[in-house]
């Protein structure tokens, strides 16, 4: 047996370089005196995994701090900046969709590997054509046809720790498409894809040491065919049935909302959240075609002239019905206990100006009915995205009671129908989750 010959399986071979890879660096060069400087020869069919830091830096894919500006904050602004979407966000973390469509923390923005303190790397703008040039110089310096993977360490949902991925792919199958196929059993394979550049460069990080400038990695003996592109491993948002919230999703976001009555005073509700609840409002379905939501956020000295003004009113209707003293003094002080201290008040409206005249009463309520159910509908929405934002809320009646006093408080016209005053903040105590709801008895199917 001629010793020349590999035995089957993989190998995997680090190419470490002392060389630290500037803006306009020529990859190709860098990693022909590495391969030089390792005793490392290639061979056709081998697979070149290339860091995708050394990629953005020799492309000079670089943005610098502002000043001022710590790590975190300047690569979130760039990440943001960068992005094509933002797919969440919490305190200590900001995940974007890039425009590649790759979805990583902060989008792939890195300050590791940087000389200059002040330089944060972008993703390489277009990671198969990098890959693609790679491959080309390579087969022109050393007579070779490889492969290239440019590759980048990506955090992943449900599963703690980092891997290697393949952001650009040239002359390496992208995806090995199974379907179609059997198993050992002779059952049909219906959705076996193999990732296998992602395979390739997590298997090529195992040699690489973070810490000791190795930024090509040689894989031998990757099976399968020559085509592919980084682009074909990104799923579509279309079909992403995590951002799309999926059945499981939508149901839990409903769920979640959870009236609320006492908030943490000393902690605002971020207008973000609020702005997001407001949109999310407003896609709430109206009779034709309709847009007849409206939210008023009170503040103060409004805030408490409005409440008192109603609070006027109601004690006058329960002095009406003969209500004792001392119960309305309780049932106001209750009232009071959500709303004044409330983080946030909004006001609910609907406005009917849109609504169709009939000329008799039956019509004319269900009409006017339908324009409510629609602020339900809209307040409702609000409600589940403040909860997704953490925001605990109240929908109190008050509003509906004294429509008058409102109106003229707020200077609104006639057709301005209060639906209900919503109280919202942060919980004082997290609500209690919800029992899963048993659909029982609330359908009825003829
Ligand atoms: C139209 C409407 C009016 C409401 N009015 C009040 C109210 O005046 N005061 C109050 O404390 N809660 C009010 N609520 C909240 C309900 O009491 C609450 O939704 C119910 O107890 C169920 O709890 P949950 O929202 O956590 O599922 C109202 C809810 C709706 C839909």
């Amino acid at each position: 047996m001629s010793p020349a010959v590999d035995p089957p399986g993989v190998r995997i071979t680090a190419v470490p370089t002392p060389h630290r890879v500037r803006p306009g660096d020529d990859l190709a060069e860098v990693f022909s005196a590495a391969l030089e400087a390792n005793g490392v020869v290639l061979a056709d069919g081998d697979v070149v995994c290339v860091a995708s830091k050394v990629v953005s830096l020799a492309e000079g894919a670089v943005a610098a701090r502002l000043p001022g500006e710590d790590d975190a904050t300047a690569r979130r602004r760039i990440a943001r900046q960068h992005a094509a979407g933002v797919v969440a966000e919490a305190p200590q973390v900001l995940v974007t969709r890039t425009r590649h469509g790759f979805v990583a923390a902060n989008g792939g923005v890195d300050a590791s590997n940087v000389t200059d303190a002040d330089t944060f790397l972008l993703l390489p703008d277009d990671p198969d054509g990098s890959a693609d040039r790679l491959r080309t110089a390579i087969a022109e310096r050393h007579g070779v046809t490889v492969g290239v993977v440019v590759t980048d360490t990506f955090g992943r949902p449900w599963r703690l720790g980092q891997t290697d991925v393949a952001l650009g792919v040239s002359g390496v199958t992208a995806i090995r498409d199974e379907r179609g196929g059997h198993d050992l059993d002779g059952r049909r394979l219906e959705v076996t894809e193999v990732a296998v550049a992602d395979e390739v460069a997590a298997a090529a990080d195992l040699v690489r040491d973070k810490g000791s400038g190795t930024p090509f990695v040689v894989v031998r003996g990757v099976p399968g065919g020559r085509h592919g592109t980084g682009a074909d491993l990104v799923r579509p948002p279309t079909a992403d049935l995590f951002a799309a919230g999926g059945p499981t999703a939508a149901l839990r976001s409903v769920q979640a909302r959870r009236t609320v009555r006492r908030f943490a005073v000393d902690r605002p509700v971020p207008t973000a959240a609020l702005t997001d609840a407001v949109a999310a409002a407003v896609t709430a379905p109206a009779p034709h075609g309709t847009r007849p939501w409206r939210f008023a956020r009170l503040t103060e000295p409004r805030r408490s002239r409005v409440l008192d003004a109603m609070a006027a009113r109601w004690r006058g209707d329960l002095n009406a019905d003969g209500v004792a003293e001392d119960v309305i003094t309780r049932r106001l002080a209750r009232s009071d206990a959500v709303l004044r201290p409330a983080p946030e008040l909004l006001f609910a409206f609907v406005v009917l100006e849109d609504a169709h005249d009939y000329p008799d009463q039956r019509r004319s309520t269900a009409e006017r009915d339908l324009f409510v159910l629609s602020g339900g509908a809209a307040l409702q929405s609000l409600q589940v995205v403040l909860a997704a934002h953490g925001v605990g809320t109240a929908w109190i009646s008050s509003t509906a009671f004294c429509p008058e006093v409102v109106r003229a408080e707020l200077e609104l016209p006639a057709t301005w129908a209060p639906i209900g005053a919503v109280a919202a903040g942060f919980p004082e105590d997290p609500p209690p989750p919800r029992e899963p709801a048993d659909p029982t008895g609330f359908l009825r199917t003829y």
